[in-house]
């Protein structure tokens, strides 16, 4: 009876094997599945590799190749998940954060969201603390992300309450506690392991996606840590020929910095657009402003002319900040000249601003209308 089935089984398998099914041939539309990483370890195992996107039209206007670095693609939905994973990465391998501790964060944004999901996957409680002006959207989002979450005084750095400074007290309080590795500040603008994740990531995975053909990066700065991590990065895979250009919105100081050859921090204006713009020079920065070659300064108008035009002419569905890098990549190609390949970072998508970008309402009350070309205002969905 089982020499029977086993003879049954080898027989179906024989007949199995000579009809094979025919494997597919690649056509135009087949996606790059050998380029796939194999199995992520982990959410945090699918933090990075992400794909650097050539953008057609602005590469086709200006003659540059113009590229864009899709962070969107992480799986917290931004380029803060790579530094949210360093800076708890760091802490373990520091010893003040033991199994079952608490990460302390002061942040309004995607490094709340990245923290709570590097803290979810890796057992941590997560502490947030931030200004209490922002939207509720933001503080439900974090909660549902199983964060705790402060919504305190908005108040300037120099004062105690400050959101940051009652973030690290919170962390202190939990150490003094349960002692050495109950809970870290994890204190991402000064805490340099943020800068590191780029180093040793979103730097070589750009040299490694254009073979070492890149000429030129720039992106804005929030803490800096992408700009400068970058940055270091081209500069020393390049032995010093990439161009390294600083993207700042109104109402930050850097780029008066770099223009004065860091004289002045003037500040003048504000910015529609959010994680980006500094009022200094960040310790994730600082080691890296002199290798600064030049800087622009893009305009809300500007940039959100770019948030329109790359939802038509790319399909990409963009953040203000990631559109401000779309503009001064595409100025700096055009002041480059043709030949060049820049490369800049699609920092988010627009999901968490779209009650603001694709609003009548608010883009009249910012005076941004103007700044949107009569055929693309289609886009422009909500009241
Ligand atoms: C949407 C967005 N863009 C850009 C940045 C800037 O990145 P970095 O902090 O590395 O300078 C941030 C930082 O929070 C951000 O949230």
């Amino acid at each position: 009876m089982f020499r029977q089935s086993v003879r049954r089984f080898a027989t179906t398998a024989r007949r199995a094997a000579v009809t094979p099914v025919p494997a597919a041939k690649p056509s135009a539309y087949t996606l790059g599945v050998s380029k796939a990483q194999g199995i992520a370890k982990g959410l945090t195992g699918a933090i990075g590799n992400t794909p650097l996107i050539r953008l057609n039209t602005l590469s086709q206007q200006t003659g540059c190749e113009v590229l864009g670095k899709a962070e969107f693609m992480n799986p917290g939905g931004s380029v803060k998940d790579r530094a949210a994973l360093y800076v708890v990465l760091d802490a373990e391998e520091r010893g003040q954060l033991r199994a079952g501790g608490t990460v302390v964060e002061g942040t309004a944004g995607n490094t709340g969201i990245g923290l709570a999901h590097v803290c979810r996957s890796r057992g941590y409680r997560l502490v947030i603390y931030m200004p209490n002006t922002q939207s509720q959207g933001k503080v439900d989002l974090l909660r549902l992300l199983g964060a705790e979450v402060y919504p305190v005084p908005a108040v300037a750095f120099d004062n105690p309450e400050n959101y940051n400074h009652q973030a690290r007290r919170h962390a202190e309080r939990l150490t003094a506690e349960g002692g050495e590795g109950a809970a870290v500040w994890t204190n991402q603008f000064d805490n340099t392991a943020n800068r590191r994740a780029h180093i040793e990531t979103t730097g070589p995975e750009i040299w490694a996606q254009t073979e070492g053909k890149v000429d030129a990066f720039t992106c804005a700065t929030g803490t800096g840590g992408t700009f400068a991590g970058v940055t270091r990065y081209l500069k020393e895979a390049s032995g010093g020929r990439v161009r390294a250009v600083l993207a700042d919105p109104p109402g930050s100081v850097l780029h008066s910095y770099v223009q004065s050859g860091g004289q002045l921090t003037e500040r003048s204006g504000g910015s529609i657009t959010e994680g980006i713009g500094q009022g200094r020079v960040t310790d994730n920065l600082a080691p890296d402003v002199g290798l600064v070659d030049d800087s622009v300064r893009v305009e809300d108008g500007a940039s959100v002319n770019m948030v329109y035009r790359c939802l038509d002419e790319e399909g990409l569905y963009l953040g203000a900040s990631s559109a401000l890098n779309v503009a001064a990549a595409r100025d700096v190609a055009v002041q480059m000249g043709p030949g060049h390949t820049v490369v800049t970072i699609l920092c988010d998508g627009a999901y968490r601003y779209a009650d603001r970008l694709f609003s009548r309402r608010w883009i009249e009350s910012k005076g941004l209308l103007e700044s949107i070309p009569e055929n693309l205002r289609k886009y422009i969905v909500l009241p």
